[in-house]
């Protein structure tokens, strides 16, 4: 979202003016040094793992294996870095994993330590599982977001490790044992919003990349252990997100650069298909070419199919671009209609005897509390024929920096069966987990909405209990407290849904 500045930004301003800089994380003395590491799902037996350093790595690696002092496997990759960027982008693919077996890594350099993970579950594993959502995340501290979200109060928070303090990013570790990945379709780690720190003003450059820096350090003792699935939103386009000025941005801070060059490598694009169906393994294979990662791509996981995609670009009147809603001069990344022709054989390709949920992660919604200002129609022409025509279970979405689910609807019509088998899908905003904008207030739109809330950070957790039950929670970032819970039943007796 997009939000105004206060009085008081306006003030501190003055005051920052004579000691601006920005807030660079300390280089390492050893600059083979892993930072910012992060692991996704990139394959069916496939885990991949990224990181920066501070220096190009000639053959940048990882070692691993099933015990922690026996990682006899190794796994190389790329070393890249961008204008503007202090740091190289390293990614590799650990490939051959046996099923949902934890194995320990170690990314070598001569200052690492042996981190783990669980490998995916295979398709078609019906062991239930539990997803969690963050979307519009952000930065914590100086230059992001506060516990009180008051701006003028950044600078009086004592020092402590940031990454286990952000409620949300801390609500995460201290449950780290109850889910098994992540998905965050956009917004990440709000580095245009640098001018909301005041002290950044002199030094909006550096300041966009000391964010990207401090954010993914926030995040690593989460995203380095647990696979953290990500997908564009509006914050990852430019240099900032003032309208048709996006040129005036340094090279190496518009279109989507720094998300792709970290990203790009690491994300899956989309799984071949393991039903015995020849015709949907065609369209999983056309899906895998017509795919474009980070941008949109798919991956399954046990009882799960879950499809990215790029709500900012790559379709008609999308907004990120120059000249959609929010002139941001980015895309487009793929051929023209590519991202809704991935989609549609994507869906096409789903057999429900393996993988019975389909699930649709995106940035903005066209379903929100908030009216017609924060939610996305071009998107909705775009894509909810898809979501309606091929089954799918649950849209999940953001941008709106609150907590919200309706019921299962089409075309703003609320399925008469609601929760109980329903044709349509059932939509979520789980956009409140915290960023330097702060909350959005629930607003007045109620049509279809079921839960909104708005009183304080919050995210979402997705349980795949068997077939056909999905339980959908919302908790209070700060205290765990289970704020809203329903599950949705799906009979999913058709291995292929065409619906008309
Ligand atoms: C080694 O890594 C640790 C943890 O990332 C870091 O705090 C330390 O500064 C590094 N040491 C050197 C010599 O770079
Ligand atoms: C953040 O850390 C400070 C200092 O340790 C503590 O007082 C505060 O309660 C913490 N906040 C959260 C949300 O954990
Ligand atoms: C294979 O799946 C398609 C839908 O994608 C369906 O029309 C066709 O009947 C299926 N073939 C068999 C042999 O089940
Ligand atoms: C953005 O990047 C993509 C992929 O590199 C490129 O095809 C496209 O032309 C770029 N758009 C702009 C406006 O530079
Ligand atoms: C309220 O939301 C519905 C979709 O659920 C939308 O069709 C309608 O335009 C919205 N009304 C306002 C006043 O924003
Ligand atoms: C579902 O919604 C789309 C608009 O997004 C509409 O064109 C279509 O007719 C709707 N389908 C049904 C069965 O109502």
């Amino acid at each position: 979202m997009v939000r105004q500045l206060s009085t008081a930004w306006g003030l501190s301003v003055l005051a920052a003016c004579a000691q601006a800089a920005a807030n660079y994380p300390p280089i390492p003395g050893d600059k083979s040094t892993p930072v910012q590491q992060r692991i996704a799902v990139s394959g069916p037996s496939s885990i991949s793992v990224g990181w920066n350093t501070f220096e190009q790595v000639a053959n940048p690696c990882v070692e691993y294996g099933t015990a922690a002092d026996r990682l006899v496997y190794t796994a190389c990759g790329s070393s890249v870095t961008y204008a503007s960027s202090r740091t190289y982008s390293n990614a590799a693919s650990l490939n051959n994993l046996k099923p949902a077996t934890r194995y320990y890594y170690k990314i070598v350099s001569t200052n690492s330590t042996v981190e783990h993970f669980m490998s995916p579950r295979l398709p078609g594993d019906t062991t239930p599982f539990q997803m969690n959502v963050v979307i519009d995340l952000g930065v914590y501290g100086e230059d992001g977001f506060t516990i009180d979200m008051d701006m003028t109060k950044r600078d009086t928070i004592p020092f402590i490790d940031p990454s286990l303090n952000h409620t949300t990013i801390k609500r995460l570790a201290d449950t780290i044992d109850d889910y098994e990945f992540i998905i965050h379709p956009g917004d990440l780690g709000y580095a245009d919003d640098w001018i909301y720190n005041a002290e950044n003003i002199l030094d909006s450059k550096d300041a966009y990349e000391a964010i990207l820096e401090e954010f993914y350090g926030q995040l690593a003792p989460i995203s380095s252990r647990k696979p953290y699935q990500a997908s564009p939103g509006n914050h990852e386009a430019t240099c900032e997100e003032v309208p048709y000025t996006w040129w005036i941005c340094p090279d190496g801070q518009k279109n989507f650069t720094d998300f792709m060059n970290r990203f790009g490598r690491t994300m899956p694009s989309a799984f071949g298909s393991v039903s015995a169906n020849s015709s949907a393994k065609v369209q999983a294979n056309t899906a895998k070419q017509l795919a474009n990662p980070p941008f949109w791509y798919s991956f399954e996981y046990g009882m799960a199919h879950v499809v990215m995609i790029n709500t900012e670009t790559d379709f008609t009147d999308a907004p990120s671009t120059a000249s959609g809603d929010s002139h941001l001069g980015a895309g487009p990344f793929g051929a023209a209609g590519q991202q809704l022709a991935f989609l549609e054989a994507d869906l096409a390709s789903v057999d429900r005897n393996v993988t019975p949920w389909v699930i649709v992660g995106g940035h903005r919604p066209w379903y929100s509390t908030g009216g017609s200002d924060n939610i996305c129609i071009p998107c909705q022409n775009a894509f909810e024929p898809l979501f309606y025509k091929y089954g799918v279970d649950v849209g999940i979405f953001g941008h709106v920096h609150n907590s919200q689910r309706f019921l299962p609807v089409n075309n703003s019509i609320a399925d008469p069966a609601g929760l109980n088998n329903p044709k349509a899908p059932m939509y979520m905003v789980a956009g409140g987990p915290g960023n330097v904008e702060g909350l959005s207030a629930v607003g007045k739109n109620y049509t279809t909405n079921v839960f909104a809330y708005a009183d304080d950070f919050s995210y979402a957790a997705v349980t795949f209990q068997d077939r056909n039950h999905l339980k959908v929670d919302f908790f209070q970032s700060s205290t765990g407290k289970l704020l809203d819970t329903s599950v949705l039943y799906k009979a999913h007796k058709d291995q292929f849904v065409l619906q008309k």
